[in-house]
């Protein structure tokens, strides 16, 4: 279903009533194919250490337009890397006090920050860790407006090549429903090949479970779109959907459950050159407080979301996927805020995060990327279920103020499995319009 506010109509209809609800401002969507001209022209204002001027004429290259004076902006870009004190903080309040106003609504705000070191004092660190507070609390002042932000704290000595790529993610439209976020970029996976913006996924195969429909029938078209043969896999029952969704994306499909020890073998099978991009997407809910959940709620939670991913991603990670490979979990917000009703549902989207983390620290041998996606509240069947009021609770209590569509998970996952987000491995990325549930 959605989301009402979103409706024109209803939108006309409550300010004619003159009443006090918040209208969301309307996101605007990737629908296409990725291309850079799109986008040519965005007005950002960039500022800060050096980092922010290398940074400006690889924007400028690619056609975003860097130059003062040209307000209001469609981004600001602060590079903070050079913020080890107190006193330095202040950069932060001169730099966003002067030109937050001069930004356009659906605008995007990136701080690129230092990463804490072994080294550092006790002034450097906690200064540090002040931006990210900085940028969750800019993110929920300006999110009405459809502005995001996000902190990047970026590795000393990581390649400009490989930052580009994951700013230009964050100042574009495939990344409308994620705020708030801060994300570590390091070197531990990187690779040099195929950079590019355009076609990142030519060539690469990969495997999407729960594929049928929601948020995993949009990520194969989406991957689909940008080059990838995808593979998606769901229960025998819904075979007539995978081939549909398989035959109109040029991709083949495996009806099988999640849960049957035999899928590693048949991913093996059906992929003979190896898989480049796995995503654990297969999941479901039973809902229940702990104490009225049945046993076998408990264990078929547990088991469609956690094991059948720890076992299908454990076989793969032995055989199967390719050097410089990108793993996907689908976790959630309940998985890092816990939610009443959900303890098998929590327990199992944290565990996401564990296995994500674990895998990363395994891959990276073979340059092979693992993160978590944490959806929050998403408009999709699983959703569509929920009471009323949980609903409009799960859309209203966000920075954005609204939910999210399936192809905002399927655009991010894009991103994060594509070769421009190597920088980026063990990390857990939120897509959920800054809900104010956890952190
Ligand atoms: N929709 C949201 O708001 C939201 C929020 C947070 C996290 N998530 C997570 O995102 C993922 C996708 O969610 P969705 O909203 O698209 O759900 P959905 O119910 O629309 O789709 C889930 C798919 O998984 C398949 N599936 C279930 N059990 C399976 C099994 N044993 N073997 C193979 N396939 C199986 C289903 O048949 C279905 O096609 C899930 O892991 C979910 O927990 C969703």
């Amino acid at each position: 279903m959605a989301d009402w506010l979103q409706k024109k109509g209803t939108q006309k209809f409550i300010k004619t009533l003159g009443l006090p609800l918040p209208i969301p401002s309307t996101l605007k969507r990737q629908t296409e194919v990725i291309n850079p001209e799109n986008w040519k022209g965005k007005k950002i204002l960039l500022d800060g250490a050096s980092l922010g001027s290398n940074l400006s004429s690889i924007l400028e290259q690619n056609g975003f337009a860097t130059q003062q004076g040209t307000e209001p902006f469609d981004a600001l870009v602060y590079d903070a890397s050079s913020i080890q004190s107190i006193a330095d903080l202040k950069k932060l309040y001169d730099f966003f006090n002067g030109n937050i106003r001069k930004m356009n609504r659906g605008g995007r705000i990136v701080i690129l920050a230092g990463m804490p070191t072994d080294g550092a004092t006790l002034e450097n660190q906690s200064s540090i860790e002040a931006i990210t507070g900085f940028s969750r609390a800019l993110s929920k002042e300006v999110g009405k407006r459809g502005v995001n932000v996000q902190c990047l704290q970026i590795e000393n000595n990581l390649a400009i090549a490989h930052i580009f790529p994951i700013v230009h993610f964050f100042l574009t439209e495939p990344s409308v429903y994620i705020t708030g976020q801060v994300l570590q970029l390091s070197s531990k996976a990187v690779v040099t090949e195929n950079l590019s913006l355009t076609n990142s996924l030519k060539g690469k195969t990969a495997l999407i479970t729960g594929g049928a429909r929601g948020i995993g029938a949009e990520t194969a078209k989406v991957l689909a779109r940008e080059g990838a043969k995808v593979i998606v896999l769901d229960i025998p029952k819904a075979e007539e959907d995978l081939k549909t969704l398989a035959a109109s994306i040029d991709g083949d499909y495996i009806a099988m459950d999640v849960t049957d020890t035999g899928v590693a073998n048949k991913v093996r099978e059906k992929c003979p050159n190896g898989l480049d991009i796995l995503i654990n997407n297969a999941g479901i809910t039973r809902d229940k407080t702990i104490a009225k959940m049945t046993e076998d709620y408990w264990d078929l939670v547990l088991n469609v979301n956690l094991k059948a991913s720890i076992q299908l991603t454990d076989s793969l990670l032995q055989s199967g996927l390719n050097e410089g490979a990108s793993i996907i979990g689908l976790s959630s917000i309940s998985g890092i805020a816990g939610n009443v009703g959900q303890t098998n549902y929590s327990a199992s989207k944290a565990g996401m995060i564990g296995l994500m983390e674990k895998a990363a620290e395994i891959g990276a041998a073979k340059k092979i990327t693992a993160n978590a996606i944490a959806p929050g509240y998403i408009e999709t069947k699983m959703t569509e279920k929920l009471p009323f009021f949980v609903k409009e609770a799960g859309r209203r209590l966000s920075s954005l103020a609204q939910g999210g569509a399936p192809q905002d998970i399927a655009e991010a996952i894009r991103f994060f499995v594509s070769p421009g987000a190597k920088a980026i491995t063990a990390q857990v990325i939120r897509v959920c319009g800054g809900s104010f549930i956890g952190r």
